[in-house]
């Protein structure tokens, strides 16, 4: 499965912060936004990523990550020149997809949980059609909303519906067969001028083949929208970062965790950004792992 990180948009709704500087790249609390997505497809086992950016923000993504090969990660880039929607995200990556199946997360999600990982394996592995992921929220009109029967099957999909059906928000990350791409192309742009994701959600659904998976209690799922929620969800990761000296979406250390780097690779990343308490964190974890620095 091949993954799209889209990290486009004019990100608004954080003006003045964002006149300047992608959404993407802000930090949440000890690293850039897009880190906690990209480490998302990597603990998914997905390693040829394509990012996608406005013509404008692009150049700073690759400076940021480069080809992705210090991860152990296949990285391209490819420009979304206006915000015309989620689901363009297809109709641009058509050359890298391929044949494959494709994951899509957005680059302002942030996900943590304990077996994400795990879960996530064996959503890829047994994908038919489209599979999306849900988490209840006090706020459902701001996002997708995903209605299920009693036996959890899928019912219906409103994209920001007025009078929500239920409180379970269809989250950033979808996964999907190599069809996504034909039916991204039929669609036609919404009301607001955009091809909608949630549009291509109602066709796997209409066939029958869309998931919905309860992330639910026990789980974060994380907005970065306004200032008030970036500002949280970079308190939420210093918080359990400082109470368990552990670090969440450490690229290096989950290229090692996913056996993509070896712990001496691991190790020389860390030694280059020595200087923070980041690059110690990862000296650390690789040194655990038996590197010889
Ligand atoms: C988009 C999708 C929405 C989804 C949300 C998740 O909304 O359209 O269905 O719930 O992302 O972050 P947007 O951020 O474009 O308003």
């Amino acid at each position: 499965m091949k993954g799209i990180v889209l990290a486009g948009g004019t990100g608004t709704r954080l003006h003045p912060i964002t006149q300047a500087i992608s959404k993407q790249l802000l930090p949440v609390f000890d690293k850039p936004m897009v880190y906690y997505p990209i480490s998302v497809l990597m603990l998914a086992g997905i390693r040829d990523i394509l990012i996608i950016s406005t013509p404008a923000d692009l150049p700073n993504f690759r400076k940021l990550l480069g080809n992705g090969s210090q991860f152990g990660l296949k990285l391209s880039y490819a420009e979304q020149p206006n915000p015309n929607g989620l689901a363009e995200a297809f109709v641009i990556g058509e050359e890298f997809i391929g044949d494959d199946n494709v994951a899509l997360v957005l680059g302002d999600n942030i996900f943590y949980g304990q077996g994400f990982s795990s879960r996530l394996q064996e959503e890829v592995a047994k994908l038919d059609g489209c599979t999306l992921f849900g988490y209840p929220v006090t706020d459902p009109e701001r996002y997708g909303v995903g209605e299920m029967d009693a036996g959890g099957r899928l019912l219906s999909i409103e994209e920001k519906p007025a009078a929500p059906r239920s409180n379970r928000a269809i989250t950033g990350l979808y996964l999907y067969e190599n069809s996504v791409v034909d039916i991204a192309r039929s669609l036609s742009p919404s009301e607001r001028g955009e091809l909608e994701i949630t549009d291509v959600n109602r066709d796997y659904l209409q066939q029958g083949r869309a998931k919905l998976v309860d992330l639910g209690r026990g789980f974060a799922w994380l907005d970065t929208g306004t200032h008030d929620s970036l500002l949280e969800a970079g308190q939420f990761v210093q918080v359990l970062e400082h109470r368990t000296g552990v670090r969440i979406a450490c690229l290096e250390e989950v290229a090692l965790r996913m056996d993509y780097i070896d712990a001496d690779q691991c190790f020389e990343l860390g030694r280059a950004l020595t200087k923070s308490g980041y690059g110690e964190y990862v000296m650390s974890v690789a040194r655990a792992a038996g590197a010889s620095g």
